[in-house]
């Protein structure tokens, strides 16, 4: 009994021992797999597995063990890779040069060169997959995050665009999400009084809506976007695989804009989120919501008139992003500007779509700032109204003027006790 008790105990002190273990082995796994995407490494490397199983082998002394070593050990590197991409870093990088990114070289005439600008959360093999096939004035890397769009960094960009020689006869190329793509189009567009830049948007968001109309822009003493130009790039290239190694939450915010593409315009593409399998092919998806947002363009490029209905989800949205203070993601705060936009009937159909979409519905904001951002942002009407759009039904938008009184009881309703 006596010895029973003992050997219980080992294993109860071996077990906790164990545990300290995994947690540190974890928070190793974690540092590897964020350098690794800093760098564009593949996550999982077969010849280092091989390698650990070995060296696991060696080290267990007696032989009748090894072979339950041997399965503890890929336990445990298997549970590595899926804390890895729990992490939200991605599983896998994929081989950018096999996919569009790849084929880049093909855009440019012989003779140019390009400033190939990026931020420092892109995988860095992306920039350096167009870069390796031009002739490169090489890769600029800004600090990722909506900070970026500064007057201060697009200051230091035109300069690193004159350090590097740039002609106007070459061009920039953006490798990255909406903050690269409207900062590096706002440079290329006043450098020299304008050189071409071509887009490679990396995030969903970028892919469905920033790279695509032509708009670029800074944000000016904490005014968004209050500084740009209207300038189409020359080219984008859209490569879905890149999506692979964007953080769930990122590709999140892009499906925002995508439900405000479907909503206003296409009741199809909206039924396709509504099916509780999954809204399918991202490439499809993407391709919808360029055909909807090119068609809109190019009816309206310096949005005069139609165009406005792209900002469906905008007004009340960027109202909230300003009083979040950094808090929500630009696509978070749209799918919560859409729903009191929308008739009630099709709210009730929005609300769990958002929720499947892993987008709130809710969220914590002072609505008095957010108000305060919106009138600050739009003028009010003669009549102390606001310009808004409303779907009364999928696929169909109204502009209506909103009266401020009624803005604030929207913005209440959002707002999580
Ligand atoms: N010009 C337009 O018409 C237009 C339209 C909509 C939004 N915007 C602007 O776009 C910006 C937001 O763009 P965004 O949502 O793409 O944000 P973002 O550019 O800040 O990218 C989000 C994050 O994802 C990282 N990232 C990018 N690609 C990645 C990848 N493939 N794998 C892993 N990480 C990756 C970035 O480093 C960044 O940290 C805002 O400034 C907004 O004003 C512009």
């Amino acid at each position: 009994m006596e010895t029973l008790q003992k050997a219980r105990a080992e294993i109860d002190r071996i077990d906790t021992e164990l545990a300290r273990l995994f947690q540190a082995r974890m928070a190793a796994a974690a540092e590897i797999a964020a350098w690794k995407r800093a760098r564009g490494v593949p996550i999982r490397d077969p010849a280092r597995e091989a390698r650990v199983l070995a060296r696991g082998a060696e080290r267990m002394e007696d032989p009748a063990l090894r072979p339950y070593y041997a399965a503890f050990q890929q336990e445990l590197m298997a549970l590595s890779r899926a804390y890895q991409s729990g992490l939200g870093l991605g599983s896998d990088i994929p081989t950018p040069e096999r996919g569009s990114l790849g084929r880049a070289a093909q855009l440019l005439s012989e003779g140019r060169r390009v400033l190939v600008v990026t931020d420092s959360g892109v995988p860095a093999v992306y920039a350096e997959t167009v870069a390796a096939q031009w002739d490169c004035a090489g890769i600029y890397t800004l600090p990722q995050g909506e900070a970026s769009k500064s007057p201060a960094q697009l200051s230091a960009l035109l300069s690193a665009m004159l350090q590097a020689g740039l002609t106007r006869s070459d061009c920039l190329a953006a490798v990255g999400g909406g903050v690269v793509c409207d900062l590096a189009g706002l440079a290329a567009g006043l450098y020299m009084r304008g050189i071409d830049c071509y887009y490679f948007p990396t995030t969903l968001l970028a892919m469905v809506d920033a790279a695509v109309g032509g708009k670029t822009a800074v944000d000016l003493d904490g005014v968004k976007n209050a500084v740009g130009l209207f300038r189409q790039p020359r080219a984008v290239v859209i490569d879905p695989d890149l999506l692979a190694t964007l953080p769930p939450r990122q590709l999140s915010n892009g499906l925002a804009e995508a439900v405000k593409m479907a909503l206003t315009h296409d009741a199809a593409l909206f039924a396709r989120f509504e099916d509780p399998a999954g809204y399918g092919d991202p490439e499809e998806l993407i391709a919808a919501c360029l055909r909807i947002k090119s068609r809109v363009v190019a009816a309206d490029e310096r949005e005069a008139g139609p165009r406005r209905v792209l900002n469906f989800g905008h007004t009340l949205g960027h109202g909230i992003e300003a009083a979040a203070g950094g808090r929500l993601l630009h696509g978070e705060c749209v799918a919560l500007g859409m729903l009191p936009m929308c008739a009630p009937g099709v709210r009730q159909r929005l609300l769990p779509v958002l929720e499947r979409l892993g987008l709130p519905a809710q969220a914590e904001f002072d609505p008095e700032a957010a108000l305060a951002a919106i009138t600050h942002d739009k003028k009010a009407g003669a009549d102390g109204s606001i310009e808004t759009v409303y779907v009364p039904e999928p696929g169909r938008f109204e502009f209506r003027n909103t009266p401020l009184r009624a803005l604030r009881e929207l913005l209440l309703s959002l707002v999580k006790n």
